[in-house]
């Protein structure tokens, strides 16, 4: 369990640790080519590949990606349908390079949704991978924040009941889908759109925010490399002035005040 970036505060990296991407621009990129928004979607599997391979090299230890909404099911049968056999064919095809590049899989998201063999290659693909120490690749698939943080409402009412009224932050968080994870230092939304989506409304309390005009399909270790940069000039100060950031050089900052959910 990580603590919070609204009761703790990270230590600076030059490297986000936590990385998470909102792959979006996959159909624009297909129709500026006059191909069918699937031929997007296939090509933007390529650009997960090198983004995979690219935050491995960087040092990055979580990389989470936005793969399908729980509101993408609105989207015609037969993309949403294309989708899922995407899915399906890149964890049959990429689960053992994933495992021998020392990288463990995770999927968060509503899972019940899927087809009965959809869901055993993901378990499959986590089990094998659980003791990976590289990367921890998160994919995000059918979810949503909302649906996140309701879940584990739910989880934390039946596991406190006793507690009700009186549940804090810290009583949460280990029941969020990624509690495996400290919170993201840097989100990157591709595509142009400048929205959350409903991706992790909890966690990117403290986030820095990145936001590109490239297809997610163009995306490649140059266009990481340039969020990575715009990142690093960022002042963090999780709500401390700047003034302090200067004086506390090298030194701990004043802890917050501790409540009982800390
Ligand atoms: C992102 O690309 C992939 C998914 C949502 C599955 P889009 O399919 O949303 O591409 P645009 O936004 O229509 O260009
Ligand atoms: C967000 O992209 C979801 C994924 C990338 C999986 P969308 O393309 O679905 O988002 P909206 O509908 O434009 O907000
Ligand atoms: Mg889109």
């Amino acid at each position: 369990m990580f603590s919070s970036t609204t009761r703790s505060i990270p230590a600076p990296r030059s490297v986000p640790r936590h990385l998470a991407i909102i792959m979006d621009g996959n159909g624009r990129w297909a129709k500026q080519r006059l191909l069918p928004r699937v031929a997007g979607h296939k090509q933007g599997l390529e650009a997960v590949r090198r983004i995979v391979a690219a935050s491995i090299e960087r040092g990055i230890e979580y990389l989470t990606l936005f793969a399908f909404s729980s509101e993408n099911w609105r989207r015609p049968p037969e993309e949403v349908g294309f989708l899922m056999n995407l899915f399906m064919a890149a964890l049959e095809r990429e689960v053992g390079k994933l495992h021998q590049n020392g990288v463990r899989l995770r999927v968060i998201g509503d899972l019940a949704a899927f087809e009965p063999r959809l869901i055993d290659l993901i378990r499959r693909g986590e089990n094998l991978t659980a003791e990976n120490k590289r990367l921890t690749l998160t994919i995000a698939a059918n979810y949503g924040g909302r649906w996140d943080m309701m879940q584990a409402v739910n989880g934390l009412a039946l596991a406190f009941p006793e507690k009700a009224g009186n549940y804090g932050e810290g009583d949460l968080e280990p029941f969020l889908a990624m509690s495996y994870a400290p919170e993201p230092d840097l989100f990157i939304r591709t595509g142009g759109e400048q929205r959350i989506s409903n991706f992790l409304l909890w966690q990117l309390a403290y986030t820095e925010l990145y936001f590109t005009d490239t297809f997610w399909p163009d995306f490649d270790a140059a266009a990481l490399d340039a969020a990575i940069e715009s990142y690093r000039k960022r002042e963090r100060r999780f709500g401390r002035t700047s003034e302090q950031l200067l004086s506390a050089t090298g030194t701990a900052v004043a802890p917050a005040p501790t409540s009982t959910n800390a």
